[in-house]
């Protein structure tokens, strides 16, 4: 603990002058990360000869048969290496190791679910490559990981290559800990974590995927040659949030950077920030999870990075975390054969909460019904509107009689449906027999129920905003996959367009809204971070030849 305070009392400074005292950090940095790599040779001496050992009565285990459990790692590794993206047998036989900094491995949720599609990605394009994951889950072992990992997310590893190193400090990134400037703390201890982590095993590439910048830079100042890169799935500090801190911002922090103490906490938000952003101009491959977090990181870090020549031969990319598109491409077809099961059908699947906005919906689509349209496509039948949605309490309740309310006034009742807390094959029927899926809600994040309608094969009408006109509803070779609406008479004019597409235009779009969805999948994820884990390697070789 005495060294590291020392070398965080160096470091701070030590950050912002950096472009002052170049030599004498990169030299405090080399000392350091020698003293770090002697430190743990021998732990990494082990750690490849165990790799060695269960790697061998892996296989002695598979020729008996009792690895038959891992039977379908086999069957999707042989298809995945040969159409692995840049095919270049050259380094197909990287052996290095790969830290995955997580430190909350276990916890199941939808940033565990990218750790481990990640590591199943690199397990299966370097076979010979060793993952390893840093986590503060004292309290597992390896088997019990696995199994959750299996369990949860249906991610088979491949036990061999995949180990974890526990670190002991892992107090020093919860927010508890740091009751004040907890931004600013929490950093500093994810240094002392990542510091932790060196000390325990240096690795040939370093991989944060859990949001911890200032472990990398703690990385590539100490270890200039091992590339680094991070998955962000959501800016640590925003220009939303430091705009918020002016007069007339919005948010928790409307305002708070009036008086005294706003002075401070402005002068504290933008001197982190600007931290961030030279911390994030070190690192080598940026992934982002949206074009939403996209665009914050790249407003952030991009000026710096650009001056580190970090954006020359590549930039920020995004790799879209999987959703489970493939379930329901198998469920539902997109044929001529299936599209005579179709009707004019527009089904909205969301819970019933205001920001869902149902009541434009519904007025939407009393517009389109006044006005008496004839579709060609559908010749025998009329619209029909489907809600389908999960009622979690009397709240809910009231809200789906309101809107029941609302569609008799509107006059549509006959044509309204609703479909309270619909099981999972309800649902699938009704994506199978409607047209288009509809979703209201504005500067929605992400969006993963319109992926599940163009996974469907559904046209999608969707808030002109958010994910699903950024990330979702795009253009697939140059053609649209669906519509954007932002009031009641665009949302009409998208529905009538949409159902008056011919025949044959509405199956090419529907074929295209699925090649869509197909960016979503664990297959797409994959192909996206072996391109960009495939440049970390090159990074490690042509930095370990010189
Ligand atoms: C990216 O991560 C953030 C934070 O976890 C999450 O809110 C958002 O939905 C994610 N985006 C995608 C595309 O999954
Ligand atoms: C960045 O690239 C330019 C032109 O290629 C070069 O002149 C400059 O020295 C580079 N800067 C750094 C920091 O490597
Ligand atoms: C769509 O988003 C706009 C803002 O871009 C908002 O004003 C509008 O109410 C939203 N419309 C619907 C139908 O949700």
């Amino acid at each position: 603990m005495g060294t590291f305070l020392l070398l965080l009392s160096l470091l701070v400074p030590g950050l912002l002058s950096f472009l002052f005292l170049p030599r004498t950090l990169r030299f405090l940095g080399d000392l350091v990360g020698c003293h770090l790599r002697r430190s743990s040779r021998t732990h990494r001496e082990l750690l490849l000869a165990r790799v060695a050992t269960e790697q061998k009565s892996y296989e002695a285990e598979k020729k008996t048969g009792k690895a038959k459990d891992d039977e379908d790692w086999e069957e999707i590794e042989g298809a995945m290496v040969g159409s692995s993206v840049n095919g270049g047998k050259a380094d197909h036989d990287w052996n290095g190791i790969a830290g995955f900094f997580h430190p909350f491995c276990n916890a199941g949720g939808g940033g565990e679910r990218v750790l481990w599609a990640a590591i199943r990605a690199t397990q299966k394009r370097w076979p010979e490559a060793v993952c390893v994951v840093y986590t503060g889950d004292r309290d597992v072992d390896k088997t019990a990981i696995l199994k959750r990992v299996k369990d949860r997310f249906n991610i088979h590893l491949h036990p061999p290559t995949v180990h974890f190193l526990y670190l002991t400090t892992r107090h020093y990134v919860l927010s508890t800990t740091w009751p004040r400037f907890t931004l600013l703390g929490q950093s500093l201890g994810s240094m002392r974590l990542a510091y932790d982590a060196f000390s325990l095993l240096v690795p040939d590439i370093f991989i944060d995927t859990m949001g911890y910048a200032f472990s990398l830079a703690l990385s590539s100042w100490f270890f200039p040659a091992v590339p680094t890169a991070a998955y962000v799935h959501y800016p640590t500090i925003s220009t939303d949030m430091l705009d918020s801190l002016n007069a007339g911002g919005q948010g928790i922090n409307a305002g708070a950077g009036e008086g005294y103490r706003g002075l401070v906490k402005k002068q504290y938000w933008h001197l982190f920030a600007s931290l961030y952003s030279m911390v994030g101009s070190t690192i080598d491959v940026v992934m982002t999870n949206s074009s939403w977090t996209q665009s914050h990181i790249k407003s952030l870090w991009g000026p710096y990075r650009n001056r580190r020549n970090k954006t020359t031969d590549h930039d920020i990319d995004i790799v879209f975390p999987p959703v489970a598109v493939e379930e329901l491409e198998e469920a539902v077809a997109v044929s001529e054969a299936s599209e005579k099961k179709r009707g004019p059908y527009l089904i909205y699947i969301a819970q019933f909460r205001p920001e869902k906005n149902h009541q434009l919906i519904l007025e939407a689509f009393a517009s389109l019904l006044s006005s008496n349209p004839k579709f060609p496509t559908y010749p025998k039948e009329t619209p029909k509107l489907v809600l389908i949605g999960s009622v979690r309490d009397s709240d809910d309740a009231t809200r789906v009689d309101n809107l029941r309310l609302l569609a008799h006034e509107l006059k549509v009742e006959d044509n309204v449906e609703f479909v309270c807390d619909a099981t999972w094959p309800q649902m699938l029927d009704w994506m199978r027999k409607a047209s288009i899926g509809v979703n209201g809600m504005w500067n929605e994040h992400f969006g993963i129920g319109v992926v599940e309608y163009q996974a469907a094969g559904l046209i999608s009408v969707v808030n002109d905003s958010g994910g699903p006109k950024l990330d979702i509803v795009v253009e697939i070779d140059g053609k649209p996959t669906g519509f954007h609406a932002s009031t009641v008479e665009q949302y009409e004019e998208g529905f009538c367009k949409a159902l008056s597409l011919s025949p044959d235009e509405t199956l090419a779009m529907r074929h295209r809204a699925r090649q869509s969805a197909s960016r979503f999948t664990d297959r797409g994820f994959a192909e996206k971070w072996v391109q960009n884990m495939d440049r970390l390697v090159r990074l490690q070789i042509s930095r370990a030849k010189r």
